[in-house]
């Protein structure tokens, strides 16, 4: 029995040094010390000894099994130990790498332009207003004042949706709805979407405007010049050159196209501003009395001014844009600028 005793234990230890892992370990402590394992069946056969003998081989039994627990003991933690270094090294994770960034979108030129001229006009005392895209001709037209034989009225420049429908040709309409609704003193700012069947490298079928209107009792036309000063000074900077040119719409009398010294050549000449110097920026003007009349105001009363500026053409000249099919092409690459 002592000899059976020495051979498992041998094994034991040999079987123990081989294992890697901690289920192979655990299997072994099942195989040799678990109550059907050798070393319990070994034990079953103390019964059969001598008195004497017994207790001595008990002992050498206790030994035997307290040398192989001990060195399952110490096998399974080192086995542990190095599952862990194994799992750390798998699981490595290099902080310095350069994160994934999530990429996120920049505001459209026009919507950065719209933003700008609303907030300057905010600060004037202006509101917001706003009208369909899809108008009657007689806003669009009839009430501010294009005769019938206007050519603005023409095939060619409007989009005709049914008989009296059309896609608004300017953001003029919201004048006419905005004082059929509220009466003097008003002052508005109207952005948005306009169309026009026209398109080449500075025209495009559809576009933004944004109108402006002020009425009230004893507006001037010097009232006029001094608003749109004020705004062209903030939003091309102070020192840019403002002039007025005499021009004619049907719904202003006297008209003005506003001009402003070129932001491009400072006002030396150059092929934006054609060699003039200027760069024409919107148009303007004393809200004709026959639009009055449309919108039951009381022309001998009241006065006031309006004008109305193209939204592309400003953030071309603003961000040196020299097509304008580039605001509508979505090219990632083109927006991520601004
Ligand atoms: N509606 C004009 C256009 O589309 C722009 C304009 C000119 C608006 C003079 C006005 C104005 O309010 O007074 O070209």
């Amino acid at each position: 029995m002592r000899e059976q005793l020495e051979q498992l234990k041998n094994e034991a230890l040999l079987s123990v040094n081989a294992a890697g892992q901690i289920e192979q370990l655990q299997e072994i402590r099942v195989r040799l010390l678990g109550r059907k394992g050798e070393l319990t069946a070994l034990m079953k056969g103390l019964g059969a000894l001598s008195a004497e003998e017994r207790p001595v081989v008990g002992q050498l039994v206790n030994s035997v099994r307290d040398e192989i627990e001990s060195a399952l003991e110490s096998a399974s933690a080192m086995a542990r130990e190095r599952a862990k270094t194994e799992r750390l090294q798998s699981e490595r994770i290099d902080v310095t790498l350069p994160g994934r960034c999530t990429s996120t979108g920049t505001k459209h030129p026009v919507s950065l332009v719209i933003e700008e001229v609303c907030d300057i006009f905010a600060g004037l005392g202006f509101s917001v207003a706003e009208g369909p895209e899809i108008e009657h001709d007689w806003y669009n037209f009839e009430a501010l004042n294009f005769p019938p034989e206007h050519p603005a009225r023409d095939m060619q420049d409007t989009f005709f949706v049914e008989n009296n429908l059309l896609l608004r040709t300017h953001t003029s309409p919201v004048q006419i709805r905005t004082m059929l609704k509220q009466k003097p003193p008003l002052r508005i700012i109207a952005p948005g979407t306009v169309y026009r069947c026209d398109s080449d490298a500075t025209h495009s079928p559809m576009f933004h405007q944004i109108e402006g209107l002020m009425v009230d009792t004893g507006i001037t036309f010097g009232d006029l010049k001094g608003i749109l000063t004020v705004f062209t000074n903030q939003l091309f900077g102070q020192k840019t050159g403002v002039r007025l040119r005499p021009s004619f719409f049907p719904f202003t009398e006297p008209s003005a196209e506003v001009d402003i010294a070129c932001v491009i050549c400072g006002g030396q000449g150059c092929r934006v501003c054609k060699n003039s110097g200027w760069l024409e920026i919107l148009g303007a003007g004393m809200v004709d009395p026959e639009v009055y009349r449309h919108v039951n105001y009381d022309a001998e009363n009241i006065s006031g001014f309006a004008f109305g500026m193209g939204i592309e053409r400003i953030a071309m000249l603003k961000y040196g844009i020299s097509d304008m099919r580039l605001l509508f092409e979505n090219d990632v690459r083109f927006l991520r600028q601004f």
